[in-house]
Protein backbone atom coordinates (compact mmCIF):
# COMPACT_ATOMS: atom_id res chain seq x y z
CA UNK A 1 0.00 0.00 0.00
CA UNK A 2 1.21 3.47 -0.44
CA UNK A 3 -0.62 7.19 -0.29
CA UNK A 4 -0.70 8.82 -3.78
CA UNK A 5 -1.11 12.37 -5.05
CA UNK A 6 -4.00 12.69 -7.62
CA UNK A 7 -5.83 15.29 -9.71
CA UNK A 8 -6.88 18.06 -7.40
CA UNK A 9 -3.28 18.55 -7.03
CA UNK A 10 -2.76 20.10 -10.15
CA UNK A 11 -2.13 23.43 -10.47
CA UNK A 12 -2.98 24.04 -6.81
CA UNK A 13 0.38 22.39 -5.42
CA UNK A 14 0.00 24.09 -2.30
CA UNK A 15 3.48 22.64 -1.07
CA UNK A 16 2.07 21.41 2.61
CA UNK A 17 2.70 17.65 2.21
CA UNK A 18 6.04 18.05 2.05
CA UNK A 19 6.99 19.67 5.13
CA UNK A 20 5.24 16.59 7.03
CA UNK A 21 6.78 13.69 5.35
CA UNK A 22 8.91 11.61 7.27
CA UNK A 23 10.78 9.66 4.86
CA UNK A 24 11.02 12.65 2.33
CA UNK A 25 9.32 10.48 -0.74
CA UNK A 26 8.20 13.66 -2.75
CA UNK A 27 8.76 14.66 -6.18
CA UNK A 28 8.25 17.57 -7.99
CA UNK A 29 6.56 17.96 -11.48
CA UNK A 30 5.93 21.39 -12.87
CA UNK A 31 2.26 21.64 -11.75
CA UNK A 32 2.02 18.80 -9.23
CA UNK A 33 3.73 16.73 -7.04
CA UNK A 34 3.54 12.87 -6.66
CA UNK A 35 4.91 10.09 -4.09
CA UNK A 36 6.98 7.53 -4.86
CA UNK A 37 5.05 4.50 -3.69
CA UNK A 38 8.53 2.57 -2.97
CA UNK A 39 9.00 4.65 -0.42
CA UNK A 40 5.62 6.17 1.07
CA UNK A 41 5.57 4.49 4.20
CA UNK A 42 2.07 4.32 4.99
CA UNK A 43 2.32 6.88 7.92
CA UNK A 44 -0.53 9.12 6.52
CA UNK A 45 0.35 12.18 7.79
CA UNK A 46 0.25 14.09 4.65
CA UNK A 47 -3.03 13.26 3.58
CA UNK A 48 -5.03 15.78 6.32
CA UNK A 49 -2.43 18.25 5.46
CA UNK A 50 -3.77 19.24 1.59
CA UNK A 51 -5.49 21.76 1.63
CA UNK A 52 -7.06 20.22 -2.09
CA UNK A 53 -7.67 17.32 -0.62
CA UNK A 54 -5.54 16.03 -3.04
CA UNK A 55 -3.62 13.10 -0.94
CA UNK A 56 -5.30 9.54 -0.65
CA UNK A 57 -4.38 5.83 0.13
CA UNK A 58 -4.22 3.40 -2.86
CA UNK A 59 -6.95 1.31 -1.05
CA UNK A 60 -9.68 3.70 -2.36
CA UNK A 61 -11.12 2.12 -5.49
CA UNK A 62 -10.13 3.87 -9.00
CA UNK A 63 -6.96 5.02 -8.26
CA UNK A 64 -4.87 2.75 -10.41
CA UNK A 65 -3.87 5.38 -12.80
CA UNK A 66 -2.46 7.60 -10.02
CA UNK A 67 -0.43 5.22 -8.54
CA UNK A 68 0.64 4.63 -12.22
CA UNK A 69 1.22 8.07 -12.46
CA UNK A 70 2.97 8.58 -9.36
CA UNK A 71 5.39 5.59 -9.66
CA UNK A 72 6.33 6.67 -13.34
CA UNK A 73 7.08 9.81 -12.94
CA UNK A 74 8.36 10.01 -9.13
CA UNK A 75 11.57 8.13 -10.86
CA UNK A 76 11.58 10.80 -13.48
CA UNK A 77 11.50 13.87 -11.54
CA UNK A 78 13.46 15.76 -8.73
CA UNK A 79 12.87 14.89 -5.05
CA UNK A 80 11.73 18.12 -3.08
CA UNK A 81 11.88 18.06 0.71
CA UNK A 82 11.54 22.04 1.75
CA UNK A 83 7.98 23.45 0.64
CA UNK A 84 7.73 26.34 -1.49
CA UNK A 85 4.76 28.83 -1.95
CA UNK A 86 2.08 28.13 -4.14
CA UNK A 87 1.15 29.05 -7.52
CA UNK A 88 -0.43 32.81 -6.99
CA UNK A 89 -3.12 31.99 -8.56
CA UNK A 90 -3.37 28.30 -6.62
CA UNK A 91 -7.08 28.60 -4.79
CA UNK A 92 -8.48 29.59 -8.47
CA UNK A 93 -7.39 25.60 -8.86
CA UNK A 94 -9.04 24.38 -5.69
CA UNK A 95 -11.64 21.57 -6.49
CA UNK A 96 -11.91 22.18 -10.69
CA UNK A 97 -12.38 19.22 -12.43
CA UNK A 98 -10.47 17.67 -14.89
CA UNK A 99 -7.13 19.45 -14.51
CA UNK A 100 -5.51 16.32 -16.01
CA UNK A 101 -6.91 16.25 -19.33
CA UNK A 102 -6.42 20.33 -19.30
CA UNK A 103 -3.22 20.77 -17.87
CA UNK A 104 -0.93 17.70 -16.55
CA UNK A 105 2.64 18.70 -17.38
CA UNK A 106 5.27 15.76 -17.67
CA UNK A 107 8.18 18.22 -16.86
CA UNK A 108 9.71 18.09 -14.05
CA UNK A 109 9.89 21.31 -11.73
CA UNK A 110 12.90 22.87 -9.65
CA UNK A 111 13.26 20.02 -6.80
CA UNK A 112 14.90 21.36 -4.08
FE1 LIG B 1 5.18 10.53 3.21
FE2 LIG B 1 3.62 9.31 5.02
FE3 LIG B 1 2.53 10.69 3.03
FE4 LIG B 1 3.75 8.40 2.53
S1 LIG B 1 1.88 8.66 3.74
S2 LIG B 1 3.95 10.28 1.35
S3 LIG B 1 5.42 8.43 4.01
S4 LIG B 1 3.79 11.52 4.68
FE1 LIG C 1 -0.38 19.01 -3.96
FE2 LIG C 1 -1.74 19.02 -1.75
FE3 LIG C 1 0.82 18.64 -1.65
S1 LIG C 1 -2.08 20.35 -3.48
S2 LIG C 1 1.57 19.80 -3.37
S3 LIG C 1 -0.65 17.29 -2.62
S4 LIG C 1 -0.39 19.83 -0.21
Amino acid sequence: MTYVVTDACIRCKYMDCVEVCPVDCFYEGENILVINPSECIDCGVCEPECPAEAILPDTEPGLEKWLELNATYSAQWPNITQSREAPADADEFKGVPGKFEQYFSPNPGKGD
